[in-house]
């Protein structure tokens, strides 16, 4: 028997180095003992083999000494080798080694997936990956100091080393620290640092930031949405003790039926006609004359009746910001509180987008937000007024409003929050999701425009997706802002 010693849990290089030396002395699995040292790696040891893995359908296995022939197999065992390795599993260096031995000397084992050894590794790689995933989802720094932020994390697997590429990348300006009972990893601006694991007392407390986020949490959390098998599903409970915003769904789940009573027991808000109230006294430019001032387009938009949608709503919601403004972010139509208030993004997706701006330094009066459609499109359940969305035509009979109020703004780009606001500023259907995050130039008039997801698309994902999205989303604002990308 030959006992090997790899230097730490993820040491895949040593592995590596050691069962290219095993191969070709033919030494079996069943002759091998994998062990690991007490002491772990430092050291980054990310993108392991990945240099095969992207240069063909079949890889070296590495250099083989003079006179050795290299040992081959398939990129995609590259690939799963240095996700099996990062599990827990104690087992998983003799698995991999045995099947690199079997792969090496049982041909027909490649056209086989139900083998049982194959199935083993799929199943340990899956684990790594969503532990990689979840990761990356769960983390949640908070401030120490000045400007370094450090989180604390428990995850399943040897991932740290793997994922950290990921957060230095996604929050690159930030000094930060990610400690786990496995591994440590630090980035102070210029690289990454990994340290042995760390005990859960060196983790931050509560800060004055994480307040906000429960409060905001908590006014976000819908009583009538609640479902605990899909959120556990998402949000696994074990991750909870380091998920601040954990504490609060068990306190507003066990509220959750008496809220939802009272909102169908609650009165509708009433809406109310803006004719009869007459907010606005500006009169509409004449018939044939465009707008002149924004007071004539919100008079002009409120006499609209193009399509049916505004004799149903209290008023027509037009932008808000300063004329001049360098960006307009565009919405969708205003919701239940922007018609009765008369204002856009005031309602939940406009806290959200508040929130985002406020992160990014980026004042909401410099920018101008205005709207794709400009009255509330609605439902009646019971007497509740529910959003709809607005059809085609209905974007289309609103979409001279929009033209108008881009002429008398006259931003320098567009930012387009979701597909009906992409549809009207290029005049096509746009996907989001493919779409978003770049600048493009199809406009008559020139002005470059922006795609990125709608607020409201991100407080109707699942809970342990929405950080992560709502990550992305912080980017791409941070991208348009500066828009001298254009
Ligand atoms: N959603 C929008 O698209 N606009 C608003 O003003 C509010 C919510």
């Amino acid at each position: 028997m030959q006992a090997v010693l790899l230097a730490g849990p993820a040491d895949v290089d040593g592995f590596r180095r050691e069962a290219r030396r095993l191969l070709q002395a033919q030494v079996p699995p069943v002759a091998v003992r994998w062990q690991v040292a007490g002491a772990t790696p430092t050291g980054e040891t990310a993108g392991l083999w990945a240099d095969e893995a992207e240069s063909a359908a079949t890889s070296s296995l590495d250099a083989a000494p003079a006179g050795a022939s290299a040992v081959r197999v398939p990129a995609a065992f590259v690939e799963l080798c240095g996700q099996v390795l990062l599990h827990s599993d104690p087992g998983r260096f003799a698995l991999m080694y045995r099947l690199l031995w079997r792969l090496v000397h049982e041909p027909a084992l490649r056209h086989d997936p139900l083998d049982p050894d194959r199935l083993q590794a799929a199943e340990l790689a899956a684990a790594v990956r969503r532990d990689i995933h979840k990761m990356r989802a769960f983390v949640r720094f908070r401030p120490v100091g000045d400007d370094r932020h450090v989180a604390w994390f428990e995850p399943d697997h040897h991932i740290v080393e793997a994922n950290a590429p990921f957060f230095m990348r996604r929050f690159a300006q930030m000094r930060w620290a990610i400690l786990t009972p496995r591994r440590c990893v630090e980035w102070d601006g210029n690289a990454l640092h990994f340290q042995p694991g760390a005990d859960r007392s060196s983790a931050p407390q509560v800060d004055a930031g994480e307040r906000l986020w429960l409060t905001y949490y908590e006014h976000i959390f819908n009583p009538a949405r609640l479902k605990i098998a899909m959120m556990e599903r998402e949000m696994p409970r074990r991750y909870w003790p380091n998920l601040p915003e954990a504490a609060l769904i068990a306190p507003l789940a066990a509220a959750a039926a008496a809220r939802t009573g009272q909102m169908i027991e609650a009165p509708a808000t009433p809406p109310r006609s803006v004719r009869a109230i007459q907010l606005h006294r500006v009169a509409p430019a004449p018939a044939g004359r465009p707008p002149a001032t924004l007071d004539e387009l919100r008079a002009a938009t409120n006499a609209c009746n193009a399509c049916p949608i505004g004799a149903l709503a209290t008023q027509a919601v037009c932008g808000e910001g300063p004329a001049g403004a360098s960006h307009m972010l565009v919405g969708e139509q205003p919701g239940d509180q922007e018609d009765l208030a008369g204002r856009p993004f005031v309602g939940p997706a406009g806290q959200l987008l508040d929130r985002a701006l406020a992160e990014l330094g980026w004042p909401r009066d410099e920018v101008y937000l205005a709207n794709a459609v400009k009255h509330f499109k609605y439902e009646l359940r019971g007497k509740r007024r529910l959003h709809k969305t607005a059809g085609q035509r209905e974007a289309q009979a609103c979409a001279q409003w929009l033209t108008h109020e881009i002429e008398l703004v006259q931003p320098r780009v567009l930012v387009a929050l979701g597909a009906t606001a992409a549809r009207t500023l290029l005049g096509r259907q746009v996907a989001v999701t493919r779409e978003r995050g770049r600048w493009l130039h199809e406009r008559a008039d020139g002005r470059p425009v922006f795609v990125t997801w709608h607020p409201s698309a991100l407080l109707r994902l699942p809970d342990g997706e929405r950080q992560a999205a709502y990550g992305a989303w912080l980017d791409d604002l941070a991208a348009c802002r500066s828009a001298e990308t254009v």
